[in-house]
């Protein structure tokens, strides 16, 4: 199963990764959490990770290396670039380099890459490599993977979805997080994605819950989970420090329950 996190920039799409990796975890789950951010560098932290892992842009040359691939292709006529940059059909697991995977506590992560100069270009081909990548990782019945997706749609037109089997869109109470999960909505389908549901996030009382629902129906939107407030997920983002699996472990268990309910 391979479900993105996506959503608003700053609506808590790293910190339902951690929780959701946590609670998939306790369960039995073999986790992969896929950093798919090419600008945040965090979220190793709050997955309790000492460092990254090398990032898995440097198996394929670097972004210069993957840009130059993709210039070949375009020049020879190719409307978007399809190359192959990983050269295995089918990814496991346990294909992917030691050095390119982290493993702490019974959570796997790899790091597609992150922008890390001035004037070194735009991010297409870190969205390349996602879709790539994701679109040839197979995945056993036990075995979840969640992607921590750049902020807002960019990705969508860089096809990263189109092997993801749900995304969920990380709503935080302003409008621009609402007007933004409706057009996540419309970008999944168009992506050929399932269903598209939404996390309710930093909630601090049900009068505000109950808005946000509302409003999400009238986008179509079901609302699968609830994250309040909490000091604690506050205190963890503002040290960098893991969030304990105890932290929200009731909400991520509830949102794990009806995700494993729907596929
Ligand atoms: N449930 C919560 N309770 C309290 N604070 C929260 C909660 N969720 C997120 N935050 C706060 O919001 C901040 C942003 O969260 P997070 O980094 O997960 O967002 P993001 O969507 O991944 O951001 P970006 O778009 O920059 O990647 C955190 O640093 C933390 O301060
Ligand atoms: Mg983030």
């Amino acid at each position: 199963m391979k479900i993105s996190i996506c959503g608003k920039g700053g609506a808590g799409k790293s910190v339902i990764v951690a929780l959701l990796a946590n609670e998939f975890r306790a369960r039995g789950y073999r986790v992969l959490v896929v950093d798919s951010d090419e600008s945040n560098s965090g979220l190793y932290r709050i997955l309790g990770f000492d460092h990254p892992p090398i990032p898995l842009m440097e198996l394929v040359g670097g972004k210069k290396g993957l840009r130059d691939k993709m210039a070949v292709k375009f020049s020879s006529g190719e409307s978007e670039p399809k190359m192959e940059v990983l050269s295995l059909d089918k990814i496991l697991v346990k294909d992917i380099p030691p050095q390119h995977i982290g493993e702490s506590d019974g959570i796997s992560l790899v790091n597609i890459g992150k922008i890390l100069h001035s004037l070194e270009g735009c991010a297409c081909p870190m969205g390349v490599l996602s879709r790539e990548f994701l679109a040839k990782l197979h995945l056993d019945q036990d075995e979840v993977a969640i992607v921590d997706m750049e902020a807002g749609v960019e990705h969508f037109g860089r096809g990263v979805e189109t092997s993801i089997d749900r995304v969920l869109v990380v709503v935080e109470p302003s409008f621009e997080s609402l007007e933004l999960a409706l057009k996540v909505k419309q970008l999944a389908a168009g992506a050929g994605v399932n269903g598209t549901w939404a996390i309710l996030n930093k909630i601090t009382s049900e009068k505000i819950a109950i808005r946000l629902k509302d409003e999400l129906g009238k986008r179509g939107i079901e609302v699968i989970g609830i994250v309040h407030h909490n000091p604690k997920i506050f205190e963890a983002c503002l040290e960098g420090h893991r969030l304990d699996e105890r932290i929200a472990s009731k909400e991520a268990s509830a949102i794990v329950d009806t995700v494993l309910s729907k596929i």
